[in-house]
């Protein structure tokens, strides 16, 4: 049993590592965080990947058939909030770029994978909402919500998320493999629309 907790955790953050690092590069916090402008402009681009994306993870029929709680898992909110809070309306915000080239969730293990990226960055997330704080003095309410995602929920936010996908492993063993790719896909789609970022 404890070899199913090691498996998929441990091929999710080890076989992903590359791909992680390439993407905190491309967001280049330090520049982002430079000026109020920067930093809306890149919550706008993660909108435009997660607006997308997140509905296609989270409406999935599967959920039904598990005790999960997904729909706190939903990010968006946070993300229209902190862009309202920063001078978007509703429809500046609805006329955003929007990612096209989303990874192809065509299983449910699939869409776990892309889940795993989505909940995994909430773990940057704490640290980013640290900086974004001390350099421009956004909080969740003025404009740093969804950097600071859980809150004080973070640890075990994340710890029920990993407990989930070992069972799913132990449950369905043949998984693994399409979670993993799902994860890889996901990165990938994420860092080429995070890298065609040049406003
Ligand atoms: C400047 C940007 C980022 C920073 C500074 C950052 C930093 C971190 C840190 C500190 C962790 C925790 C590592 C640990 O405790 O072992 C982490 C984990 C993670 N991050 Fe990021 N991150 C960034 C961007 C992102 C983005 C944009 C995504 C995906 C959209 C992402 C996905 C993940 C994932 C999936 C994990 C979990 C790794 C595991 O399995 O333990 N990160 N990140």
């Amino acid at each position: 049993m404890q070899q199913g907790i090691f498996v998929i955790l441990e091929r999710l953050k080890h076989e992903t590592h590359a791909a992680h690092m390439r993407l905190e590069a491309s967001v280049d916090l330090p520049s982002r965080l430079r000026s109020p402008e920067s930093y809306r402009d890149l919550l706008a681009r993660f909108y435009g990947f997660y607006a997308p994306l997140e509905p296609r993870i989270l409406a999935r029929a599967e959920w039904a058939a598990h005790d999960f709680p997904i729909a706190p898992r939903a990010k968006v909110p946070a993300l229209e909030h902190d862009l309202a809070a920063l001078g978007y309306t509703p429809e500046s915000l609805a006329a955003l770029p929007r990612c096209t080239e989303l990874p192809a969730l065509t299983s449910f293990p699939a869409a776990l994978g892309a889940l795993y990226v989505l909940e995994g960055a909430t773990l940057g997330g704490q640290v980013i909402s640290r900086a974004v704080r001390g350099q421009l003095g956004y909080t969740p309410e003025t404009g740093c919500a969804f950097f600071a995602s859980y809150g004080r929920e973070l640890g075990p936010m994340w710890q029920a998320f990993r407990a989930f996908l070992t069972n799913v492993e132990l449950e369905q063993p043949a998984s693994a493999d399409a979670i993993v790719v799902g994860a890889h896909a996901t990165f990938a789609a994420f860092g080429a629309w995070i890298a065609s970022f040049e406003c």
